[in-house]
């Protein structure tokens, strides 16, 4: 057995455990909250709840499935932000008590790092990029282009000025009437429809910065005008709305990182967040590696959406590098990498 993370992950709505042993997954327990859904979107309140009924059981899951005893754990890595406060106070309250009752070491993650660090994760079948490579975040809360020169040092180079990417998508669900998080329902119904079916607005944003609010407002504008003409214009043309809308996301997002990629002259380029499922911009990937020969990153499934393993592995780097936290750390909301 080698150094043993237990890592947590409790900044919105998902309350994750995950152990790694030298960097490897043994283990990656996620327990996602259904109160949401009738709401349409996170109630950070419901959350805290939520994730105070959770943790127990699912660190509890976490080292049984890991095959591990309490024992063995050499520290544990939690997200200390950003996120919902309610919901982080969970996380870094748990892990001081553990860490306490342990005597063990506590390693705090930036939940950004921790979606970059799934890259960083042991897998026999997968390479570890090379620093420094370009990182594509897309969220729900983010949209960044960072460049990534080592395990702790991402400088951001490019971010959303207003909405993000997953953000936009779960948006313009919601006015189509399509369930949250409207994400993976417009990528399933995307397959069906024609992506040139409409022509929704694009930013003009400097540098490497996007926007995503003006595609939300063109998006509602174009349902306003044709339901005007015809009711049952969202239901007759759902498949090319979402499949027109995805397009255009992707747009967006992949030519800014081509520019960024050429400008700094980097070839390995990573995805990383929420937004990572989506099969369009799985594919926009693979073509920068088969139609440009770059070299490109795209996560597991089970690491895109929140999850603990990712933590973990920020967290069994920063314990490399000794780099701690004590018991007087306390979460924060919003912050910079
Ligand atoms: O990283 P994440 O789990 O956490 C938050 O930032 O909250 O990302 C969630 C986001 C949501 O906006 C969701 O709609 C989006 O990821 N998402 C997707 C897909 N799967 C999840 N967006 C597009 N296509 C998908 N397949």
């Amino acid at each position: 057995m080698g150094t043993i993370i237990l890592g947590i992950e409790s900044s919105c709505d998902d309350t994750s455990a995950a152990v790694l042993d030298d960097g490897k997954v043994l283990s990656n327990v996620i327990a996602s909250q259904a109160v949401h859904l009738r709401y349409g979107g996170v109630v950070p309140e419901l959350a805290s709840r939520a994730h105070q009924q959770n943790i127990i059981p699912v660190v509890d899951k976490a080292i049984a499935d890991a095959g591990i005893t309490v024992d063995d754990i050499d520290a544990i890595a939690f997200t200390r932000g950003p996120g919902l406060m309610g919901s982080l106070l969970v996380g870094t309250s748990f892990a001081k008590g553990f860490a306490l009752a342990k005597g063990i070491k506590m390693v705090d993650v930036n939940h950004l790092q921790a979606h970059v660090s799934a890259h960083f994760i042991v897998d026999d079948e997968r390479p570890l990029p090379r620093f420094p490579f370009l990182c594509l975040l897309v969220s729900g809360g983010n949209s960044q282009i960072l460049l990534v020169k080592d395990y702790t040092d991402m400088q951001i180079i490019g971010q959303t000025i207003d909405d993000a990417a997953g953000e936009a998508f779960d948006k313009c669900a919601k006015v189509m009437g399509l369930p949250y998080p409207g994400g993976p329902v417009i990528d399933k119904l995307a397959q069906e429809g024609n992506p040139l079916a409409f022509d929704f607005s694009k930013p003009n944003i400097k540098d490497y910065d996007y926007s995503f609010s003006g595609l939300k407002t063109s998006f509602l504008y174009t349902l306003r005008d044709r339901l005007k003409d015809d009711p049952d214009f969202i239901e007759k043309n759902k498949a090319d709305l979402c499949a027109s809308l995805q397009h255009t996301v992707i747009d967006i997002l992949m030519k800014k990182l081509i520019k960024a990629a050429k400008d700094l002259k980097i070839t390995e380029i990573a995805l990383a967040g929420g937004v990572s499922a989506n099969s369009g911009l799985r594919k926009a990937f693979d073509e920068l590696h088969t139609k440009r020969g770059w070299t490109v990153f795209v996560p597991k499934f089970s690491y895109t959406t929140d999850n603990a393993a990712m933590v973990a592995s920020a967290g069994y780097r920063k314990y490399q590098m000794g780099i701690f936290c004590d018991q007087a750390v306390a979460p924060y909301s919003r912050t910079v990498i």
